[in-house]
């Protein structure tokens, strides 16, 4: 039996989302499939970190298991839904309530303040009152280091403090899977080591499960699992955490 074969397998009653023989190519002119018939599970408060070389296809299947990208074949279930063959708007409710989106290039809008960039998704869904909201911020930035930089603008903070102001905008909503992609590409070596430490503490704390692309996979210090990403196939990689 291939490792791959094994990754199809695993499931159990903590699993919540599950893909199951992704393939994926852009168009049918493109000679080679960009993913090829891959399995992964994520389980309830889970760290799994994916590695590859750049171009192998790790941003296109953390957006396909993220619901924001169609695979050509296979499906993805969350909570044993198959979650594309969902109407559009049980979709966006589902990627809108419990998941959360942090990438390399922090994809803040410059225009509003760190404080209405945390709280945009929350408003977006309609979920909260406006001071039950304003509450909410200043918990979630105080706890992520950030509570002091909430009037100002994303270009007057560090890189590692647009991550976290990120990372808020990512958690406001209370998300059951955070799925993180190169959230540290942008980042010094020390500043990634914060980002890393934050991330776990959130997985421990609130029993968040991560999925993360990252090429620094040697910095997680909690258990977790490894993936690398080759010819369209991702391989469960063994591990001494
Ligand atoms: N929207 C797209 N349309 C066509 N080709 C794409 C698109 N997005 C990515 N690709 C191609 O798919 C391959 C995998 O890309 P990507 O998933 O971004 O890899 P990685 O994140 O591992 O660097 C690359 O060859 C890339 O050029
Ligand atoms: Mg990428």
């Amino acid at each position: 039996m291939s490792k791959n074969n094994i990754l199809c397998e695993v499931n159990s009653v903590s699993t919540i989302l599950r893909a199951e023989n992704i393939t994926k190519k852009y168009n049918y002119e493109m000679q080679n499939n960009i993913l090829e018939k891959t399995c992964f599970t994520v389980e309830q408060g889970s760290i799994q970190v994916i590695k590859g070389k750049s171009g192998s296809g790790k941003s296109t299947f953390l957006s396909i298991i993220g619901g924001m990208e169609f695979p050509t074949s296979g499906k993805v279930y969350y909570k044993n839904e198959s979650l594309y063959d969902l109407s559009d708007e049980k979709q966006s409710k589902i990627r809108g309530e419990k998941f959360g989106f942090v990438f390399q290039s922090f994809q803040l809008i410059p225009e509003l303040t760190v404080r209405e960039n945390i709280e945009l998704p929350l408003i977006l869904l309609k979920r909260k009152k406006k001071e039950k909201l304003k509450e909410s911020v200043n918990e979630l930035a105080k706890e992520l280091g950030i509570g002091y930089q909430l009037d100002k603008r994303p270009s007057f903070l560090s890189g590692g403090e647009q991550q976290r102001v990120a990372i808020a905008r990512a958690l406001i909503t209370e998300p059951e899977i955070l799925f993180a992609d190169e959230p540290t590409g942008n980042l010094d070596q020390t500043t990634t080591k914060s980002i890393i430490s934050l991330l776990t503490k959130l997985n421990k704390d609130k029993n968040l499960s991560l999925v993360i692309v990252t090429h620094e996979p040697n910095l997680f210090q909690t258990p977790h699992y490894l993936y690398s990403l080759k010819n369209g196939k991702l391989e469960r990689m063994n591990l001494n955490v």
